[in-house]
């Protein structure tokens, strides 16, 4: 299994729905438990469903995560504290209407942070604390936390998560964070923290990535970048898409949706052994450099359990069909898990 064959390197983790939180079913919930040492709440813990009101906290599907995972002794990633996504509308508004002011924010965040970090104290291992900060060219991303709060709010995260679960691991998590100008930006804020004493462990790399980009090289680049600044480094949420990016092809139009376009769907037949050995090429090269770093390398985390529960499916075309990851839509090994468990046992 995957957790057998990376146990001396780093930790294998799976992303979960609410389904596979409820344990609808079975099938499913064994291949988690067989296969990966480390949960993620896919969606569960995101602001608007564990804090939908200023007063109302929901833990229930967190609690259930945790219990599944304390039962098989996994390692569990609380997703996430801070995102500008998935909020609730009340964050930034006075009871009026109006727009909330720093010293608001900071009261909010500091509530939000410590009930729930406090309350998975010892539970909840590790936190992404601030998510996607950062805009494509390194500097801030104009979210309202940003715009309100500057810089300091995630200072503030950091801080306030640190206090309520001292023992946790704290990491700074965002996409494209392989590319020069957004991973010198995070680097920023790694060293930014450690100057002000502020704890940092890690930093998460989300991985969601395609069968050409980013390059290996690359990838190693940033491994060695991201280590020597002292933290951690986490493949958060790696997925592969096989399909070509509506962005990067001139004919497509991402605004039609995907019923009116079919060059978005190449494979209506499913995924060509072809491209499967594709898929397999690419996901051995990527853990043959993982395992090549693995002393700087802490977990790698699939964004999925298999293919037909890829967010890939509906993004950014509802409805595509994608063949992201290492188990297929029968929760059948693809050629890509062999290739995975390969790299080890060469
Ligand atoms: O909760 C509603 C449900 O009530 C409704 O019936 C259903 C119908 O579409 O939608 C449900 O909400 C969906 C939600 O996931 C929960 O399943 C949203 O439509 C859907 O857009 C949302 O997508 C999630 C996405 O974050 C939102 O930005 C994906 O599942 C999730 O994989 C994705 O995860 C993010 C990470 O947290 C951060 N990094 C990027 C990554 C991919 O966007």
């Amino acid at each position: 299994t995957l957790k057998e064959a990376f146990k001396d390197k780093f930790l294998i983790g799976v992303a979960v729905n609410r389904s596979q939180i409820n344990q609808s079913n079975q099938e499913e919930t064994k291949l988690i438990t067989s296969q990966f040492n480390a949960l993620t709440a896919e969606n569960d813990m995101k602001w608007m469903y564990i804090h939908p009101k200023e007063d109302t906290f929901n833990f229930e599907q967190a609690d259930k995560l945790v219990e599944l995972a304390k039962a098989n002794d996994m390692f569990v990633v609380g997703h996430t504290l801070v995102w500008h996504s998935q909020l609730a509308p009340w964050v930034f508004k006075t009871d009026k209407g109006d727009t909330i002011n720093n010293a608001e924010l900071t009261s909010r965040l500091k509530k939000h942070i410590s009930t729930i970090v406090e309350k998975y104290k010892g539970k909840i291992d590790a936190w992404d604390v601030v998510n996607e900060a950062l805009a494509e060219d390194g500097s801030y991303r104009k979210s309202p936390f940003y715009t309100i709060g500057g810089e300091s709010f995630i200072e503030n995260a950091f801080r306030f998560a640190h206090t309520a679960d001292p023992e946790a691991e704290l990491y700074y998590n965002d996409y494209n964070l392989i590319n020069a100008e957004k991973r010198d930006g995070a680097i920023r804020i790694i060293n930014n923290l450690k100057s002000k004493n502020i704890k940092i462990d890690g930093v998460g790399i989300q991985a969601h990535w395609s069968l050409e980009e980013p390059t290996i090289e690359e990838i190693e680049t940033a491994i060695k970048m991201y280590s020597e600044t002292g933290v951690k480094v986490m493949f958060t949420e790696l997925d592969i898409s096989v399909l070509p990016s509506p962005w990067n092809s001139p004919t497509a139009d991402v605004s039609v949706s995907f019923e009116n376009n079919p060059t978005m769907n190449p494979y209506p037949n499913g995924l060509p052994d072809s491209v499967q050995t594709q898929l397999a090429k690419r996901y051995a090269a990527i853990f043959e450099l993982f395992n090549k770093h693995a002393d700087k390398i802490g977990r790698v985390t699939f964004w999925g359990l298999h293919d037909g529960l890829s967010w890939k499916n509906n993004f950014p075309i509802r409805g595509r069909t994608d063949y992201t990851l290492l188990f297929d839509r029968a929760m059948e090994p693809k050629k890509a898990f062999n290739a995975v468990i390969d790299t080890v046992n060469d």
